[in-house]
C-alpha cells in the first residue's frame, strides 16, 4: 500500500473560520476527514500533518523521503517566497503536488509566484477542498506509471 502525507502550511488549522468567503466555510476538521477518506479510496495509507512553521515544515519533508512514496503539500503562504521549503522539496526523491483551495492566479499579485512549483509535479489551485483531492489523484497516476524522481 502506498503511503502519502498530506501536509498543511501555516493558518489552515483555522479552516472554516478563515475568510469563509475565499475558503470555504468547511471546519479543518471535515476537510481532513475528507482527505482521508479520498485516500482511502484511492487505496492509499495517509498520514496530515500541519505547522504554522517553515523549520516544522522542512523537517516533515526531510523525515518524509524514507517513510512516504508522494506528498501533497499546501504551503500557504510561504508558497509565494519559501526558498527553504522549495530546496528542501527539491532534495527529497519523492514526488510532491502543490494544491491550494483558492485561485492563487486571480488574487493579488504577489499570490500568483509560487517558488515551489517547479519542483513539484503539478500544481493544482482553485478547486476549494478538492484540489487535496485532486492532488491524490496526481499521485495515483504517477505511482501507476512507475515514475522515478531525483
Ligand atoms: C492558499 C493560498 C495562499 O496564497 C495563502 O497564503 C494561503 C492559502 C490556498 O490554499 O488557497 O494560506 O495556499
Amino acid at each position: 500500500m502506498k503511503k502519502v502525507l498530506v501536509i498543511h502550511g501555516p493558518n489552515l488549522n483555522l479552516l472554516g473560520e478563515r475568510e469563509p468567503g475565499i475558503y470555504g466555510t468547511d471546519s479543518f476538521d471535515n476537510i481532513n476527514n475528507e482527505i482521508m477518506q479520498n485516500a482511502k479510496k484511492r487505496g492509499f495509507d495517509c498520514e496530515i500533518f500541519q505547522s504554522n512553521h517553515e523549520g516544522a515544515i522542512i523537517d516533515k519533508l526531510h523525515e518524509a523521503r524514507k517513510v512516504f512514496d508522494g506528498i501533497v503539500i499546501n504551503a500557504g503562504a510561504y508558497t509565494h517566497y519559501s526558498y527553504a521549503i522549495r530546496d528542501a522539496i527539491s532534495a527529497i526523491k519523492i514526488p510532491v503536488v502543490e494544491v491550494h483551495l483558492s485561485d492563487i492566479h486571480s488574487r493579488e499579485g504577489f499570490r500568483s509566484q509560487s517558488v515551489i512549483k517547479d519542483v513539484c509535479i503539478a500544481q493544482i489551485s482553485g478547486y476549494g477542498k478538492k484540489s487535496y483531492f485532486l492532488g491524490l489523484d496526481e499521485l495515483k497516476a504517477v505511482f501507476e506509471k512507475g515514475d522515478q524522481f531525483d
